[in-house]
C-alpha cells in the first residue's frame, strides 16, 4: 500500500507532533499496518519534509536551514528507516511546485479562503506584514505533494482533514476535466491521539505557540519534562478516568500515557483505580521518558554528523524525483503542455 505524509520543519517537534503523526508514520513504514489489515512487510511510504510550506511563515535563511536539519535528524532518531521509506526534502523535487501551479489554476479562490488553517494563520499575521499569497495557496501545494505519488492513504492529525478533503475534490476535478490521472487519497486519522491537548489548557491542542508550559518538546531535558507533567492541570474530583466532557485534562493525560506506553486507556484506568493524581503523573512521566530517552540518545549521536543525515535525504529525493516525473509526464500530456526536450 502506498502511504504519503509531510511535515513542516518548524523547529523542535513536540509530543503532539509525535503521537498525533510521526510515531504512526514510523509504524506504517515498518509494520505494514493499514486499515485493511496487516501485511508481511512495511508499506510503500513517502515522507517529505515540506520546507516550501515552511516558507509561508519563515523568512530567515538561517532559521529555515537549522530547522530543516533538525527535522532530518529528528526523523532518523525516531526510527524512520531510509531503506524502508522515501525520506526527502520537498524543495529538492521540483515537480511539487510545478503540479501545485497547475492545480492552482483549477482551484476557486473561495475554496482556499474557506480553509480553517488559512483563517487561523491569516488572523495571526501582523497588519504590517500582511497575508502572503502562499498562506492562501498552501493547500494546492499540499495537494500536489500528495497527488504526485498517488498514495492510497495519508496519515495526518485531525486538523489536516479539511486539506485532505480539498485534495480529493481537486483530484476529482482534474480527472473530470482532463481524464483519469489521480487516485483519490484517503485520510488516515489515529483516533485517541489525533489531538494531543495542551498540558495547561485541555481545550486547546498542544502547540508551541501557546507557551513553554503547554507542550513537551521531544528533545527537552528530563527534568524539564517531569516538571511540566507535575504542573499539568487536572480536573476536579480524584478519579483517573477517561471522560472527555467531565475530565478533559485527565483524559488528555490518559491519551498521552496510552500513546507513549502502548497500553489501552481501559487498562490504564484499571491500573490507576484508587490511585492519586500525583501517583498517576509520576508514572506518566516515567512512561514518557521511557519512550523519549532512546530517541533523544539517537538524536544526540546523529547530530554529530548532520551531513550523513542530509545524504540519506538526497538519496530519497532522487527516488522521489523519479516517481514524480512519471506522474508529471502523464499530467503534461493530459493538459496539453509540450514535453520538455531536456527530460
Ligand atoms: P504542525 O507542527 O502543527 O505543522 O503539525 C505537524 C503534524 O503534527 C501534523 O500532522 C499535525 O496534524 C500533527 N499535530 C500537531 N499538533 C498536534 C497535536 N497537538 N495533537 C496531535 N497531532 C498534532
Ligand atoms: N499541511 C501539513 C501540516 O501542516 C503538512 C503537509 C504538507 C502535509 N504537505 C503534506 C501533510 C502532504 C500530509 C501530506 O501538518
Amino acid at each position: 500500500m502506498r502511504i504519503l505524509s509531510g511535515i513542516q520543519p518548524t523547529g523542535q517537534f513536540h509530543l503532539g507532533n509525535y503521537l498525533g503523526a510521526l510515531k504512526h508514520w514510523v509504524d506504517l513504514s515498518t509494520s505494514g499496518r493499514s486499515p485493511e489489515g496487516r501485511q508481511d512487510k512495511g508499506n510503500d511510504c513517502f515522507y517529505p519534509i515540506v520546507d516550501l510550506h515552511a516558507l509561508t511563515t519563515v523568512h530567515d535563511a538561517e532559521t529555515l536551514r537549522k530547522n530543516t536539519q533538525e527535522a532530518q535528524i529528528a526523523m532518523l532518531a525516531m526510527g524512520f528507516d531510509p531503506e524502508k521509506s522515501v525520506l526527502f526534502l520537498q524543495s529538492q523535487v521540483p515537480a511539487h511546485t510545478e503540479l501545485a501551479w497547475i492545480l492552482t489554476t483549477l482551484t476557486p479562490i473561495g475554496d482556499l479562503e474557506r480553509m480553517t488553517q488559512y483563517k487561523e494563520k491569516a488572523a495571526q499575521v501582523s497588519k504590517k506584514e500582511g497575508i502572503n499569497a502562499g498562506l492562501l495557496t498552501y493547500p494546492t501545494l499540499m495537494a500536489a505533494d500528495i497527488l504526485l505519488y498517488n498514495p492510497e492513504y495519508v496519515p495526518v492529525g485531525e486538523d489536516q482533514k479539511q486539506h485532505l478533503e480539498f485534495t480529493r475534490n481537486l483530484a476529482e476535478k482534474f480527472n473530470k476535466t482532463y481524464g483519469e490521472v489521480f487516485k483519490l487519497p484517503k485520510a488516515m486519522i489515529q483516533k485517541e491521539t489525533a489531538r494531543v491537548m495542551s498540558l495547561q489548557d485541555p481545550t486547546q491542542k498542544m502547540s508551541k505557540s501557546l507557551g513553554a508550559q503547554h507542550y513537551i518538546g521531544l528533545f527537552e531535558e528530563e527534568d524539564s519534562i517531569r516538571g511540566k507533567i507535575k504542573k499539568a492541570v487536572t480536573d476536579s474530583g480524584n478519579k483517573i478516568k477517561y471522560e472527555l466532557r467531565e475530565k478533559p485534562a485527565i483524559s488528555n493525560l490518559l491519551a498521552i500515557y496510552s500513546g507513549v506506553s502502548g497500553k489501552s486507556i481501559k487498562d490504564l484506568e484499571q491500573e490507576f483505580l484508587g490511585k492519586s493524581y500525583a501517583d498517576f503523573k509520576s508514572s506518566l512521566a516515567d512512561a514518557v521518558m521511557n519512550q523519549l530517552r532512546p530517541i533523544q540518545k539517537r538524536y544526540k549521536e546523529l547530530s554529530q554528523s548532520p551531513a550523513e543525515a542530509a545524504a540519506l535525504f538526497d538519496k530519497g529525493a532522487t527516488k522521489a524525483n523519479e516517481v514524480s516525473q512519471e506522474t508529471m509526464t502523464l499530467v503534461r500530456k493530459k493538459i496539453g503542455l509540450n514535453e520538455s526536450l531536456s527530460r
